[in-house]
């Protein structure tokens, strides 16, 4: 897998103080990238970009402040970053959780929908100026092999019944529909979207199973570093430099579930995406 320097590249990466995403920003510090990395959590932000710098030597490494599970912190978040920088290369939606137990984010929508989902569909359209401005440029959605089955849009946050597993690869499948929909949308504008799959990694995802559960998810999985590459690859390789729309493993392209090419559900589901986080989309 060939990945080129990204000097001058300026990357936004969600979720970078834990598992994949810290060794995805770490991966591409180390290749000359200027990396600004959300945090919920400011005193572990401001630790991890000293570890980052100090691993790397690359002190253009940034820490905004955003709750993924707030639509208000997402809006500032993405505002600071516009405020500070003028372009935006790369933007990986990495951060995501898998929760056992049903819950709320602040915006009172189940969390693993609001955080996993809406969440990237927020940022994705709050920077997709940006995005433009600075072609070519590419976003990456860190989906999951677990994404099979449907939406359930007869009660999308699971309000009747809640399974974290089912809730977890909804959120990833709506994330593989949302990416293939824009990517046809973005066609001819010089922004890529794809998708990863970084397999199965030994990380912090699993830290709400409890007990046998959690110590299992941190037993079988390979180390972040190895489901890191697929986004460090994606992020900085020329080979995908015109690769939109597609769904990518540490094998390169592959198929994802049959449901996820559906754009009728894609379409259905962006309409009410656009509902919960109220935004006036003017390219559709
Ligand atoms: N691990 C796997 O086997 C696996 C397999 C397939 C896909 N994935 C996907 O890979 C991505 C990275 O997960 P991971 O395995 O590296 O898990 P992780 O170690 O738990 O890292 C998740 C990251 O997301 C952040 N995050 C979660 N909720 C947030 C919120 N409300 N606001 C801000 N940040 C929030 C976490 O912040 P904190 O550090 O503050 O918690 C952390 O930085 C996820 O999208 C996951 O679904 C993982």
């Amino acid at each position: 897998m060939k990945e080129n320097s990204l000097k001058n590249k300026i990357i936004f990466i969600t979720g970078a103080t834990s598992g994949i995403g810290k060794e995805t920003a770490l991966g591409l510090a180390k290749l000359g990238a200027t990396i600004v990395f959300t945090a919920r959590d400011n005193s572990r932000g401001k630790k991890i970009k000293n570890e980052l710098i100090e691993a790397t030597s690359n002190k253009n490494i940034d820490m905004i402040f955003c709750d993924l599970a707030s639509f208000e912190s997402i809006r500032k978040a993405c505002k600071e970053f516009k405020s500070n920088y003028d372009s935006l290369h790369v933007l990986i939606n990495n951060a995501g959780i898998w929760d056992f137990k049903r819950r709320i984010s602040k915006d009172g929508i189940e969390n693993t929908f609001a955080t996993n989902y809406l969440a990237p569909f927020l940022i994705t359209n709050l920077f997709l100026d940006i995005l433009k401005k600075s072609k070519p440029s590419r976003i990456i959605n860190v989906t999951s092999g677990m994404h099979y089955g449907t939406i359930n849009f007869k009660d999308i946050e699971f309000k009747k019944k809640f399974s974290g597993a089912k809730a977890y690869r909804q959120s990833k499948l709506g994330l593989i529909l949302f990416s293939r929909f824009l990517a046809n949308k973005l066609k001819e504008t010089g922004v890529t979207v794809n998708c990863v799959q970084p397999g199965m990694n030994k990380t912090n995802l699993g830290r709400d199973a409890g007990g046998f559960s959690r110590f299992i998810f941190k037993l079988i999985g390979k180390d972040p570093e190895i489901g890191a590459k697929i986004s460090i690859y994606l992020a900085s390789s020329p080979e995908v430099e015109n690769i939109t729309g597609e769904y990518f493993t540490n094998k390169g392209i592959k198929k994802s579930s049959k449901e996820s090419y559906n754009m009728d559900l894609a379409k259905r589901l962006w309409d009410i995406s656009n509902k919960y986080v109220k935004l006036k989309l003017l390219f559709l």
